[in-house]
């Protein structure tokens, strides 16, 4: 049986290498749909058709025991009618904001939320906001420029630094504290986004709170002993999929998820 990562595209294997490290012995797969990527750009409508299709193109192939939507997107528009539809385990994200808060709850400063477009003004997100404290300390910044860029494999560079100038000029950055990165593509760009930030600012992601839910509800047991002396590994054992289907795509997942585990590991 396997855990499957999914994500419009190669932002979720940034999730995948949090959960390879933290479950070495389990069997995954990861399916991208890159035909429709970007999500964030789209309607939620149209996002819950792309993600049925792609999960049932699963279960043609493999057996499941829990699928993770690695995607801020997908999670907004689609993961309770899934709940609704499937039997196993669906365990989504949404942008890290209580941990940012959490980061700014001395110093007072401000947050910023990086998301898509979708994600920002889906009920979902609205409602995470609706229930903070504090609200008004919070503001958010639909970043899709970044989402071309990571599917292109340009991580950093002169145009992804003069995207993300452009995009924080509007902000008066030294009165933020955290910035979240509300979309699993967006992780890949913390060494770019630090680059133009204050040093001051904490980045937060749900990587980490994504494989804590997993791993409590497939072992809650597990759950309970982790953080003392949990070993960290790597799984071998992935299947790269997308719902391009050709060789070409499924090596270019691959090859982007052996990069970004180097690099986890240098960092
Ligand atoms: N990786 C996705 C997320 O976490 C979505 C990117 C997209 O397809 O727009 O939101």
């Amino acid at each position: 049986m396997k855990i499957v990562f999914f994500d419009s595209g190669v932002g979720g294997l940034t999730v995948l290498q949090e959960a390879c490290r933290r479950l070495p012995a389990e069997s995954y797969v990861y399916y991208a749909d890159t035909l429709n990527v970007p999500y964030g750009v789209h309607s939620k409508e149209e996002v819950y058709g792309f993600v049925t299709a792609c999960i049932d193109d699963i279960l043609r192939n493999h057996e499941v025991k829990a699928i993770v939507i690695a995607c801020n997107t997908a999670t907004s528009a689609a993961v309770d009618d899934l709940r609704s539809r499937y039997s196993f385990p669906i365990i989504g994200m949404e942008p890290a904001v209580k941990p940012a808060l959490e980061s700014v709850r001395e110093s007072g400063r401000r947050v910023l939320v990086t998301a898509t477009p979708l994600t920002l003004k889906e009920h979902k997100f609205q409602t995470l906001l609706g229930r903070l404290e504090s609200p008004g300390q919070v503001d958010t910044l639909g970043l899709p420029g970044l989402v071309a860029f990571a599917e292109r494999g340009m991580l950093d560079g002169p145009e992804v630094i003069a995207y993300l100038r452009e995009q924080f000029a509007p902000f008066e950055l030294e009165r933020y504290g955290a910035i979240v990165l509300g979309c699993t593509h967006f992780v890949f760009f913390r060494d770019a986004i630090r680059q133009v930030v204050p040093r001051h600012i904490v980045l937060t992601d749900g990587n980490a709170g994504t494989v804590n839910q997993l791993i409590r509800l497939l072992d809650p047991k597990r759950a309970e002993r982790s953080g003392s002396a949990e070993p960290a590994g790597d799984a071998a054992d992935i299947v790269f999929m997308s719902s391009k289907g050709t060789e070409d795509e499924r090596r270019r997942l691959a090859d982007s998820f052996e990069a970004w585990r180097r690099q986890a590991a240098d960092a």
